[in-house]
């Protein structure tokens, strides 16, 4: 028997109280952070975490994550939460367990680098506001982007983590990049920074037991700091990796509990402390302790959260990670990517295109930015490019990384792909090889002028500087200056009660269905009318056919539809008017005649108060010229050009906001611009008329 399965079994119970193990494991749980982020798209609320927040500060974990990585993006944008609150409230209940969160570097917790004032004021402020340890990581394994952000860490008496983006580009560990003196000389270089913990941030789950095992040995060898593994269970290794790595010395281990455990997010903690359970790394947990949380998530709180789930497979475990080496939520995205492009048949095309394009691109690492920002290349690369020119779309991202704007790649980017991308290129077309925040132009008082009297506080300026478009709509939220959307309300258990009643009375045959009828071509004469009954909002399109109109469509959308909640894109979904008269209320669109509105939404003129919110609906009517359509659905950032303007084809009008990747638009012809359909922070649908050059 060995030293680890050494159990006593006179002395084993599941309490306590059991004697203390020689060298336990520590653990890190990251239900609160990673776990819904992989489980359900980062959408558990504050109010969900407190119902257990004091039991698991009980438990003896390391730290818990509960902050970070996507929390700060989706609370603003789609829950309407202040992420600062978040910290503020849970420090309230979790009184001895340290507090940990994901800092993507000098991309704080956003999607490019930012400038060092904002990185500086951002550290400081998550400091000042309760976090305690900084998981920090680079995409690049650049630890250049690490200089501003490490040293605000060191001087707040914090806790600096230093990761290393577990990565390969063949089958297991090895090859000519990703092989073990990498991540040894990875880890000797994060100790030369000051890292107080190293952690082998395995994103996609593809660190196999037996490399796990090699790496943690290597790395117990070189460095002094504790060893912190993260591995993913997407490819269904994780608990295997895990056992490995405790049998190899590693100090730290990151779970969830159950419910939260899993899937793309990462194994339970209960089968650890289980497994370890009277051995010389016996975690010392209660188990009965687990049980309780666990129960309580159960019945309180997932319920809330069980639309949001995958359902869509039987498998908990994705074959693709092992089969393409990749993430497991960067093919997620990719498929409903594709998907709302009609173009699902072609995911063939982009496995096979993925590691010709990441080559391209200096085989970075994938994980958030680089995974999306190689993923979204790739699906354009599949869907714009031909035989006789590849990159045709080239994502404002891969123009930035091709400059050096995210760091160096692990090998060099390949020369014409990075002439092509950089051709007419703002910053210019000659890339830097300095640290990347060194060419950024300060941006904190910038955006304080910027957001002036809405922002109260620093934090305030914080959430516009990192998310100027959805951080400013947040705070109008916020101050009440605009009515908060339904879409962004919490679920109560009383709703999802009943929704389950329905479903039930639905599976026992007690609603009746109605009968589908075959839905006509929608011509080009339809019209569309706003109706109102009740609290209830249709859309409907009129079709005249010869004489008498026919209703073409009704489409219901006093609700979000269910898929939407997976998109990138706040869904725009139009509030009812609480004026709205109990009979309906028909709303005509503009006459066929009028000019498009220069500005604003297209639906303008605007009739009625009860439109003031109605959503980018798509235009039917055009002005003379030449129409420049969305490529794909996604959120306007920004029209580059005024009504008015002269443009040249080919040159940018339009900044199109696609999976979080900006597409710079082309104009498809030279002449003036007529007319502008959208404004900045609208959603748009594929081949929705952006706007017109006539
Ligand atoms: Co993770």
């Amino acid at each position: 028997m060995s030293d680890h399965t050494q159990v006593k079994m006179t002395e084993m119970n599941y309490g306590k109280d059991r004697p203390k193990a020689e060298n336990p494991v520590k653990v890190e749980d990251l239900s609160l952070r990673d776990g819904h982020q992989s489980l359900f798209a980062t959408r558990g609320r504050t109010e969900d975490m407190i119902p257990v927040a004091e039991l698991m500060d009980e438990v003896g974990f390391w730290a818990v994550e509960t902050w970070g990585g996507a929390t700060f993006d989706t609370m603003h944008r789609f829950l309407n939460e202040d992420p600062w609150e978040r910290i503020r409230t849970l420090k309230r209940y979790f009184k001895k367990t340290p507090f940990s969160m994901l800092l993507r570097a000098q991309n704080l917790v956003g999607y490019r680098n930012y400038a060092d004032d904002l990185a500086k004021s951002f550290v400081d402020r998550s400091c000042e506001n309760g976090m305690d340890i900084f998981r920090t990581f680079d995409a690049l394994n650049d630890y250049r982007n690490f200089e501003t952000v490490v040293e605000r860490i060191k001087a707040n008496g914090k806790h600096f983590q230093g990761c290393i983006c577990y990565t390969m580009t063949e089958p297991r560990m090895g090859g000519e990049v990703y092989n073990i003196d990498y991540y040894v000389n990875k880890a000797k270089a994060l100790e030369e920074m000051g890292a107080d913990t190293i952690c082998i941030k395995d994103m996609a789950g593809l660190c196999a037991p037996y490399d796990a095992y090699q790496i943690v040995k290597a790395l117990k060898e070189t460095c002094k700091a504790p060893i912190h593994l993260h591995s993913h269970f997407t490819s269904g290794m994780s608990p295997m990796t895990h056992l490995k790595a405790i049998e190899a010395g590693v100090d730290i281990i990151d779970t969830c509990m159950s419910p939260y455990a899993y899937r793309t997010s990462h194994a339970a903690i209960e089968p650890l402390v289980m497994t370890l359970l009277g051995t010389n790394r016996d975690t010392g947990f209660d188990i009965t302790l687990l049980g309780q949380i666990n129960e309580i998530l159960e019945r309180e709180v997932m319920p809330k959260y069980a639309h949001l789930l995958d359902d869509s497979k039987m498998s908990t475990i994705d074959i693709n990670v092992l089969l393409h080496q990749t993430p497991g939520g960067m093919l997620s995205n990719l498929v409903n990517q594709l998907r709302e492009m009609d173009a699902l048949e072609k995911i063939g095309d982009v496995y096979r295109e993925l590691p010709r394009v990441r080559k391209e691109l200096g085989q970075i690492p994938l994980v958030t930015p680089t995974s999306q920002i190689v993923g979204i290349q790739t699906v354009n690369n599949v869907l714009f490019d031909d035989e006789k020119e590849r990159y045709k779309m080239i994502t404002a991202q891969v123009r930035d990384l091709c400059y050096g704007l995210y760091g160096k790649t692990a090998v060099p980017i390949d020369s014409e792909v990075q002439k092509k991308a950089l051709k007419g290129y703002k910053r210019g077309e000659e890339p830097i090889t300095c640290r990347p925040a060194e060419v950024l132009d300060p941006e904190l008082e910038k955006a304080k002028e910027e957001i002036g009297g809405l922002a109260k506080d620093i934090d305030d300026v914080i959430t516009y500087a990192l998310y100027p478009v959805t951080g400013k709509r947040f705070l109008k939220w916020k101050y009440g200056h605009e009515d908060v959307p339904p879409e962004v309300m919490p679920r109560t258990l009383t709703q999802v009660k009943k929704e389950q009643d329905l479903i039930k009375k639905a599976k026992a045959g007690l609603l009746e269905e109605k009968k589908e009828k075959e839905v006509p071509e929608k011509s080009e004469n339809v019209r569309t009318f706003n109706v109102f009954v009740d609290d209830e909002y249709f859309e409907v399109g009129v079709d005249e056919l010869g004489e008498s109109p026919i209703i073409s469509y009704i489409q219901q959308l006093g609700q979000m539809p269910a898929q939407s909640v997976q998109m990138m894109q706040p869904v725009q979904t139009p509030k009812p008017s609480a004026k709205a008269k109990p009979a309906a209320t028909v709303v005509p669109p503009p006459p066929k005649s009028a000019a498009p509105a220069t500005s604003g939404s297209p639906t303008s003129p605007k009739p009625a108060a009860a439109v003031a919110a109605a959503p980018a609906a798509p235009v039917t009517s055009t002005a003379e010229g030449t129409p420049l359509k969305a490529p794909m659905p996604g959120m306007i950032i920004s029209f580059e050009k005024k009504v008015g303007d002269a443009v040249n084809q080919g040159e940018t009008v339009v900044i199109l906001e696609a999976m979080k990747m900006e597409n710079a638009l082309p104009s498809p012809a030279s002449g003036t611009l007529k007319a502008i359909n959208y404004k900045s922070g609208d959603s748009v649908a594929k081949n929705d008329i952006l706007c017109i050059i006539g």
